[in-house]
């Protein structure tokens, strides 16, 4: 009953780990996929090693947590060995970053020799310079980038956007433009917190990506916002921690979802959970497959 398509992509369950949560070793990777994710996104990986931005990069709020962690990573050679273990063990789909279509095109056909099932471009992140969000809220940039990723690999591509723009629907449709198999909708929101004894920004980057709960209805509507210009598939992320929030997303216009933050504040069981009471609602309300649900909030 949940199984679900994004694209030619098989899924079993509709819910994924989003990027940047236990995704970054072999193991942890196997865990989340025995703790009933559909696939795990893996933590987006770069050409070289990058220690990432000092501590602080992380800190919690009412209704989310805010990180600029600087896209800390072992580098795409290093990651091969993870990868290793963990795609023997279901589907891993890896998160890439680069600052040209070149090097988006090397990684995208590394990560599929490394056996993973898709890419999804980080075209999103809100505080690299260089990176991220800088290139990914120019539709231009985006056409350039998915298109050569299209080239280079034959698994399917994904692009996951900002939300930190007016303009997302002319961004989904670049993707669209230039082949992209699916997109992504929302990474974070770009934000600050200001420590008032200390008199300055908590994070050493200033400021960060705000996800969780906080961020839950920006995305739903960037979802739906998506669906009404482009016929392209789309998953669902930002503040999913139950199975209302994936059936707002799912009826909004998406055909899969990630789940990020709530790992961290209800534990690895979130999947197991959302999947089991998203069930429990359709056989309640009558949906027979994820599809009959997809899209109905437009009828
Ligand atoms: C980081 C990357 C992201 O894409 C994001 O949304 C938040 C943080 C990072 O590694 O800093």
């Amino acid at each position: 009953m949940l199984v679900t398509s994004v694209g030619k992509l098989r899924l079993e369950r509709p819910g994924m780990v989003a990027s940047g949560i236990m995704d970054e070793t072999g193991p942890s990777m196997v865990r989340m996929l025995r703790s009933g994710a559909g696939a795990v996104v893996t933590k987006s990986i770069g050409s070289e090693p990058n220690p990432g931005h000092p501590n602080p990069t992380f800190t919690e709020l009412k209704g989310g947590y805010i990180n600029a962690m600087g896209l800390p990573n072992p580098g795409i050679e290093l990651f091969g060995k993870e990868m290793e273990v963990a795609s023997k063990s279901g589907n891993i789909v890896g998160s890439i970053y680069g600052s040209s279509p070149e090097e988006f095109s090397m990684l995208a056909g590394k990560m599929e020799e490394y056996g993973a099932v898709g890419v999804e471009l980080n075209l999103s992140c809100p505080h690299a310079s260089g990176y991220g969000m800088e290139l990914g809220t120019d539709p231009a940039v985006i056409r350039s980038i998915v298109s050569a990723v299209k080239s280079a690999v034959s698994i399917p591509v994904w692009t996951k956007l900002t939300p930190n723009t007016h303009m997302i629907k002319d961004l989904a449709i670049a993707v669209y433009e230039a082949g992209g198999d699916a997109v992504v909708a929302i990474n974070t929101v770009k934000a600050m917190v200001i420590s008032p004894q200390f008199g300055k920004p908590i994070l050493s980057n200033k400021f960060g990506g705000l996800s969780g709960p906080a961020i839950r209805s920006i995305g739903v509507r960037a979802v739906f916002d998506i669906r009404t210009a482009v016929d392209i598939p789309i998953i669902g992320v930002g503040g999913i921690s139950d199975w209302k929030d994936a059936a707002q997303y799912i009826m909004a216009g998406a055909c899969a979802f990630q789940i990020g933050s709530a790992v961290g504040t209800k534990g690895i069981d979130v999947f197991e959970t959302v999947h089991s009471e998203l069930e429990r609602f359709m056989k309640d309300y009558g949906y027979g497959s994820i599809k009959d649900m997809v899209g109905v909030a437009h009828e």
